[in-house]
């Protein structure tokens, strides 16, 4: 893809599931790729498999609802590689399964912080660097969950609604100033969140992969692979725009 190689890239949630797959391609592209996530031991290993593969990584531990913490993620990409250019935003939680008149009200609190802020301080503390090394492409991970209801999980649906309404309101800010602003959208995606969501809340779950016509859940790949694209110059064009990348499920 091009306009990766060579290039500095975030990746949020980098140490399981969708972000490190999206971590393991930045690599693959010769991006230098900062894996930052609060799960420290899961991110060396993504880091691991990006240098085994003969790329440049590093681990930032962060927590994205902190703001010191978003801030010294992005110090350490610009201190470390010399700019900052692409950023996937893409941790997150599920939270708690409970409808919305009995939910738990420090579950909110928690979706919302790591889900809707974590994205909002990313953005804040990102598109600085970005307009100081000259512009760059942010992808923030959204869900079918930002585009349609899902039972029980009405925090985890606002804060994906919400990251939406963020992408578009940062990609009609900055995009005059070469940055792009976009979002994911996935459906169901084999990952380890899916599989504690499958315990949570069985009925949900089961009914989502039922109503996927392409008939199988995701792979991790399958976003991952979209990030890097939405910040490659392939996708120059693009910005505002929410990529739902689902199997069909939002079609229907
Ligand atoms: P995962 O649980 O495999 O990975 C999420 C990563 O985020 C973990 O490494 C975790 O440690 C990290 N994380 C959690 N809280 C954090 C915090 N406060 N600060 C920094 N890192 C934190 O989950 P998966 O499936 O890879 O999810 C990635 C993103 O994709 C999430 O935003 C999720 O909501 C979204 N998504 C996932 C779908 C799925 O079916 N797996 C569907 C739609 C959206």
């Amino acid at each position: 893809m091009d306009g990766i190689h060579g290039s500095t890239a975030i990746v949020t949630g980098g140490g399981s599931g969708i972000g490190r797959e999206a971590a393991l391609r930045f690599g693959d592209e010769g991006a230098n790729v900062v894996v930052a996530d609060v799960d420290v031991e899961g991110s060396e290993e993504t880091v691991e498999r990006i240098r085994d593969a003969g790329g440049e990584a590093t681990v930032v531990a962060t927590d994205v609802s902190d703001p010191d913490e978003v801030e010294a993620m992005v110090d350490t990409a610009v201190d470390t590689y010399g700019s900052l250019d692409f950023a996937f935003n893409n941790a997150g939680i599920e939270g708690e399964s409970e409808p919305a008149g009995e939910h738990p009200l420090d579950n909110w609190e928690q979706v919302i912080d790591v889900n809707l802020k974590g994205v909002f301080l990313a953005m804040r503390y990102e598109i600085p660097a970005m307009l100081e090394s000259g512009g760059g492409s942010i992808v923030n991970t959204s869900s079918i969950a930002g585009l349609v209801a899902f039972p029980n999980l009405s925090p985890y649906v606002a804060s994906k609604h919400g990251v939406i309404g963020l992408t578009k309101t940062a990609a009609v800010e900055y995009s005059g100033e070469g940055i792009r602003v976009n979002a994911i959208s996935p459906g169901v995606i084999d990952t380890p969140m899916v599989a504690r969501s499958q315990e949570d809340d069985p009925e949900t779950m089961e009914a989502t992969k039922a109503a996927t016509p392409i008939g199988r859940l995701g792979q991790p790949e399958e976003i991952g692979d979209a990030a890097v694209w939405l910040c490659s110059e392939d996708a120059s064009f693009v910005t505002g725009e929410t990529l739902t990348i689902d199997g069909g499920y939002v079609a229907q």
